[in-house]
């Protein structure tokens, strides 16, 4: 290299300037060469429709002959396949929304990401080096993409400050957030899969687990963890908490606790939420009390459904109330300030609710509430209680999911009750 000789500070001679010059140049044209080729790419891949795998399928790959080059080959297809698919549906959102900052970051995530992974598609799966690049190139996606929930709601938050409310668009976000949030969680989860699995160590602490999955995951231990996670935040504010009351049911073994193959840390996420739901809505409505009502939870083992019973005596929710917990819209504001110390760190964005259902959905479970105002709410988490049941749950583009953003508000076929007491002199009949 020339360069060593010159004295600090010293230019390099201007043909070598003008060869970076021209580098730069070059770097600049093949990168935008692959950007504009962002879209034919998203277009063939969106006519495949993601592939769910079932628990038992993701056991498979973490077994004993588990084959890092099938599951490279598998994923260099079917990441892009899922990524495609609901950049598709990035796309019909509503301009004003697409075009807010927070959104425009997060698409371009989404692009990048895509053209990290296309990479791969002509790379030889034999080659050691290509699936330990792979590996790596997965870590950076899934360390890019860590902020999109927040950086997604914060482009919520700059919608609905700029343009009024209407009942179409909130239907429409509320539909597209539930499937790009559902792609989000499945995405991270095949990545956290052969990134675990392959990356050549065990969980020195859960030896059994496959990637993030417990073949024996004990319910009851998750209970624990989860509230004894929540009590500790709602001590730190609150400087008091309510108790936990468990019991399991099992209806195979009776006596036995409850075990399932399950993603613990889904199945923490869902308790951890409902838990400081729950602690909070009691300490608010005990203020005065000294005793706090307890936190019962409910675990019990069927033969179809594993369900997980939360309740707790604070106060409720009112019917009507109850579908806009889940509502991505309704729940944004106030947005939580950095340093807002005035608000409790048991309530956030609002996305506990509607985020915790997405991953009782995932392996096809549920989350419902059932709140009786001025008494308590019970919140109920049904997971299938097989493995062979519980298989991915995935948005798909195609044209119904296109038409379902075309909804419009259709006439309403019911009265409407009328506050004004009727006025019944006009029906007398004349004498
Ligand atoms: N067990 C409960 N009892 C009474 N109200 C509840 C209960 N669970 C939820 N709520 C109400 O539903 C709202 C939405 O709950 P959700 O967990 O989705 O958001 P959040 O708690 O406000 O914020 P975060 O994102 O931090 O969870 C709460 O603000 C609260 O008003
Ligand atoms: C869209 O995909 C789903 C799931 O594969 C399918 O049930 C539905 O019929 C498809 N819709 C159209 C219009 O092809
Ligand atoms: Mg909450």
């Amino acid at each position: 290299n020339n360069d060593s000789c010159l004295p600090i500070g010293w230019s390099s001679s201007p043909s070598r300037s003008r060869l970076t010059a021209i580098m730069k140049f070059v770097r600049f044209i093949m990168k935008n060469a692959a950007l504009a080729s962002v879209p034919k790419h998203i277009e063939h891949f969106s006519k495949f429709s993601p592939s769910p795998l079932s628990m038992k399928q993701f056991l498979d790959f973490g077994s004993i002959n588990a084959c890092e080059k099938t599951s490279f080959a598998f994923l260099r297809q079917e990441l892009p396949v899922r990524l495609s698919n609901i950049m598709k549906e990035i796309n019909l959102l509503p301009d004003k929304l697409l075009s807010t900052p927070s959104v425009q970051m997060v698409h371009s995530w989404y692009i990048q990401s895509l053209m990290e992974i296309l990479e791969f598609l002509d790379k030889n799966p034999d080659d050691h080096k290509v699936l330990g690049e792979f590996v790596d190139a997965l870590i950076t996606i899934r360390n890019r993409h860590n902020d999109v929930v927040t950086t997604m709601a914060q482009g919520i938050i700059e919608y609905k400050e700029a343009f009024p409310q209407d009942w179409v668009t909130n239907q429409n976000i509320q539909y597209f957030l539930d499937r790009f949030y559902t792609s989000r969680i499945s995405i991270r989860m095949l990545i956290n899969q052969h990134t675990l699995i392959f990356d050549g160590t065990t969980n020195p602490v859960h030896p059994s687990t496959i990637g993030s999955i417990d073949p024996q995951c004990q319910v009851g231990d998750v209970v624990q963890d989860a509230f004894h996670s929540a009590k500790m935040l709602c001590d730190q504010y609150y400087l008091h908490s309510p108790d936990l009351l468990l019991q399991e049911m099992n209806n195979k073994k009776t006596k036995h606790p409850v075990s399932m193959v399950y993603v613990p840390s889904h199945l923490y996420h869902m308790l951890f939420e409902l838990f400081k739901n729950a602690m909070r809505a009691t300490i608010e409505t005990h203020e005065s009390s000294n005793n706090l009502p307890p936190i019962k939870v409910l675990v019990s083992l069927g033969g179809e459904d594993m369900s997980i019973k939360v309740s707790d005596r604070g106060g409720g929710v009112p019917f009507r109330r109850i579908e806009n917990l889940f509502s991505y819209m309704y729940s944004t504001a106030p947005a939580p300030q950095i340093g807002d110390h005035s608000r409790t760190p048991l309530a956030g964005f609002g996305y506990g609710l509607p985020i915790s259902r997405l991953y009782a959905r995932y392996f096809q479970g549920d989350l419902q509430l059932f709140s009786m105002e001025g008494h308590g709410t019970d919140a109920v988490i049904f997971l299938k209680a097989l493995s062979t049941d519980s298989i991915e749950r995935l948005p798909v583009y195609n044209k119904t999911a296109v038409k379902n953003y075309k909804v419009s508000q259709e006439a309403d076929d019911w009265c409407i009750p009328s506050k004004e007491p009727l006025d019944l002199s006009t029906y007398k009949v004349a004498k």
